[in-house]
Formats: C-alpha cells, sequence, structure tokens
C-alpha cells in the first residue's frame, strides 16, 4: 500500500477512543439543542436544513492540537494543524462532491456519534462505512468527497484539517489566526475591545 499522498485517502480505525466519542457526541447534541445562531442555512455544499455547524469549538481545536501527532505518523509528513470544524448534520442534509480550501490540504472526518442509520462517506472512487471513533484521512484539496443525503434523525461528524509543513499551503498554519479557536466574530470583539482601550488610554507626549 502506498502513502497518503500517493492514494489520497486512508481509513483510522479508533482515531479516538470510545470514551472520547461518547464524551464529544453528548456535547455536540446538547450544543445543537441551544444552538441558536451556529445554523447553516444557505451553504452552497449542503442543503438548506437547519444543521448546527461549528468553526473552531475550542473543543475540536483541542482535538486538532492533540492528534498532530497521529496526523503525522499516519501521514508520514511533518504537520502543521490549521482549523477544525464539526457539524451535527441532520435528516436530508448532503455534501455535495467537492474539494477543499488550501487550509485543509491534509484532512480528517472523524465519525463522533449517530443515530446509528449508515451513512457512507465517497472519497475518490471509494466508499467508506465509519464506525464510532473511526476516521478517514485525505488530500482534502487535490480528492473529491461526498456524502449522499442522509435518511437518519443526527450525524455529529468532526473534521481536522493540517497543511503540509514543507508543502505549496504551508502559510495556512492555524489558518492564518493569531491564535487557535479564534473565530471572526471573536477577531471582531477583540479588535473593538483593543480600539476602546487605546481611547482609554491616550499616549502621553514624551517632553524632551
Ligand atoms: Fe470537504
Amino acid at each position: 500500500m502506498g502513502t497518503l499522498k500517493d492514494i489520497g485517502y486512508k481509513v483510522v480505525k479508533n482515531f479516538i477512543t470510545i470514551e472520547e466519542a461518547n464524551l464529544i457526541k453528548e456535547y455536540c447534541i446538547l450544543r445543537h439543542k441551544i444552538n441558536f445562531d451556529d445554523i447553516k442555512l444557505n451553504d452552497f455544499q449542503q442543503n438548506n436544513n437547519g444543521d448546527t455547524s461549528i468553526y473552531a469549538d475550542p473543543l475540536t481545536e483541542g482535538l486538532l492540537i492533540s492528534k498532530t501527532k497521529l496526523m503525522e505518523q499516519e501521514s508520514g509528513l511533518k504537520l502543521f494543524p490549521t482549523y477544525s470544524f464539526w457539524r451535527m448534520y441532520t435528516y436530508n442534509a448532503e455534501l455535495k462532491p467537492h474539494k477543499d480550501r488550501e487550509s485543509c490540504e491534509i484532512s480528517v472526518t472523524v465519525m463522533f456519534g449517530s443515530d446509528g442509520t449508515s451513512w457512507p462517506f465517497f472519497v475518490g472512487d471509494k466508499e467508506i462505512e465509519l464506525q464510532t471513533g473511526d476516521a478517514v484521512l485525505y488530500l482534502g484539496t487535490q480528492v473529491k468527497h461526498w456524502r449522499e443525503p442522509f435518511t437518519g434523525d443526527w450525524h455529529a461528524q468532526g473534521f481536522l484539517h493540517y497543511v503540509d509543513q514543507d508543502g505549496p499551503h504551508a502559510e495556512w498554519e492555524r489558518d492564518k489566526r493569531p491564535q487557535f479557536a479564534l473565530r471572526n466574530e471573536y477577531l471582531a470583539k477583540l479588535e473593538a475591545k483593543m480600539k476602546k482601550r487605546k481611547g482609554q488610554f491616550e499616549e502621553v507626549p514624551v517632553k524632551k
């Protein structure tokens, strides 16, 4: 069997333990139930069905960082983590065939849990059915991947993204953010806070 770069994808059983998966799954269910902000309604890759979809959740950002070593072992590459994402897919969700942006050069999708409905992941010419805790690594920018419309009630899936430290997309380290777990709205808040502070503490001219 060739490397990830040769074949384009790779299944890793037990990428996370059942205990880790159960904890994350329960978190995703609760987060979905109280989610009134992060609902995807007009994603061009998805059906308009009110899934919860969260970029850079601190929980999955922690998973992203903690799995870097394992990802390096599985891919045979030195990697920079870029960003994480998770989604609570619900009835009729669909992931149309697509490739990803630069930050997703080396990607992994991790099965957190579901209501038990079969929902294969297609990558290249391969159909893959993941069990809880399993993952599939794939070259997100190069290999087309998709899922057919979901016929069950719920399915929680995480995405961890990395770039090759020696590859063409290394500049996307941390998805070009100053810190992990930062999202655009946090950055906007941070900027507003800094502006306010600047106003409060006017610089005193230094006497010469
Ligand atoms: Fe993708």
